[in-house]
């Protein structure tokens, strides 16, 4: 019967040290409802053994969208010139973090854009600051850098570092991102592990060009590159990109890829992302945590700015106030029978000296 069937491939996949490619095949390729049930429950039971019900935040602060890439996706792209760009000041971002803190929330992630000019001395005094004030976890995601940029953050006091491979098809990775080399994000990736970051990577689901030997690729990466996080999101069209009016990924592709993502990585904290979060009208958020994610990024980004940072456009939560989102998110938390955890969320992998050298042999 094919119900037992999915059965037994899922548990294969689950056991696998390489999981088998035509079984990740077999399960993307699933159509039925019962089916692909049987794959939301496997992977919603691997969440709550490997992670348990508590829902993580990272309240995220957006501190500037200057960007020197030219991502094919991305809004915030360097050609994009009809955007204003900002950048808030050292006293804004802590003060921001104050906030962060004061709603409860104890892990701060800075992102911005892959900045040209960042001042990275001035970011480690930002990070020393928010670590000796605040009793939280500092996430950095600022883009690919020089190893000594990522030392000196990591001496600063930083805990983590979010650096999506977006794709793991260099091909695909080349023809998205002009200028940039796959080999300079893996050695990124390879760098950030090494240094005792905790590491987050992540892919894009629905790009164009992106076949399902890529997601298949993606699921392999994420396993063998053993993440402490891993950020499975739609891509969603932006006008001012060359991907203009192409088709935004799909909220059921994207949802079976968290579930292989969850079942594969057992215990690495996923997001239920804003991105799918701003799919398809509804909040897709309490989906993707039912499908086994574990973890929800309210953004604490002052309202002024909120709008500029428009990587996709119709971010969820942009009209809303970080307390109202907080609110929003207890609610839909609540209502799948979970519970908010206001711990730190340190990364549950027991390092492992071997990650970063199965990071750069992919
Ligand atoms: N749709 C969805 N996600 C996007 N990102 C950038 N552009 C888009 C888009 N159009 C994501 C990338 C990046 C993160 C900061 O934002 O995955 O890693």
């Amino acid at each position: 019967m094919a119900f037992s069937r999915t059965q037994t491939v899922l548990e294969r996949v689950f056991a696998a040290d390489v999981p088998d490619r035509a079984d990740i095949e077999y399960v993307l390729r699933l159509e039925d409802d019962r089916q692909v049930q049987v794959l939301f429950e496997f992977a919603d039971r691997v969440r709550r053994e490997y992670v348990g019900d508590g829902v993580l935040l990272r309240g995220i602060i957006e501190f500037s969208n200057f960007c020197r890439n030219t991502c094919a996706y991305c809004g915030l792209r360097a050609a994009n010139h009809r955007l204003s760009r900002y950048r808030l000041t050292s006293e804004e971002i802590v003060a921001v973090a104050e906030n962060i803190r004061l709603a409860g929330v104890k892990t701060i992630v800075l992102q911005s854009g892959e900045e040209d000019n960042l001042d990275a001395d001035g970011l480690a005094r930002i990070i020393e600051e928010i670590k000796s004030q605040l009793d939280v976890a500092v996430t950095l995601s600022v883009g690919e850098r020089d190893r000594e940029e990522y030392a000196m953050w990591k001496e600063a006091g930083a805990d983590r570092y979010l650096l999506k491979i977006e794709t793991s098809d260099p091909a695909l990775y080349a023809e998205l991102h002009p200028g940039m080399s796959f080999t300079n994000r893996i050695r990124c990736l390879g760098d950030l592990a090494e240094l005792g970051y905790q590491t987050g990577s992540g892919n894009l689901i629905g790009l164009p060009g992106q076949s399902v030997e890529s997601l298949i690729d993606d699921i392999v990466f994420f396993k063998k590159g053993d993440f402490d996080m891993i950020s499975v999101s739609p891509f969603i069209p932006h006008a001012a990109t060359p991907l203009a009016g192409v088709r935004a990924g799909d909220l059921q592709t994207t949802l079976k890829m968290i579930a292989l993502t969850r079942i594969v990585s057992r215990n690495a904290h996923i997001p239920a992302s804003t991105a799918v979060g701003s799919l398809s009208g509804g909040d897709a958020r309490g989906r993707a945590l039912a499908v086994g994610a574990n973890v929800v990024m309210p953004n604490f980004t002052p309202m002024a700015f909120k709008p500029l940072y428009e990587i996709y456009p119709g971010k969820a939560g942009n009209d809303k106030m970080p307390d109202e989102s907080m609110v929003h998110i207890e609610r839909m938390v609540a209502a799948l029978g979970r519970r908010i955890d206001l711990d730190k969320g340190h990364s549950l992998k027991s390092r492992s000296v071997l990650a970063p050298t199965m990071i750069r042999s992919q």
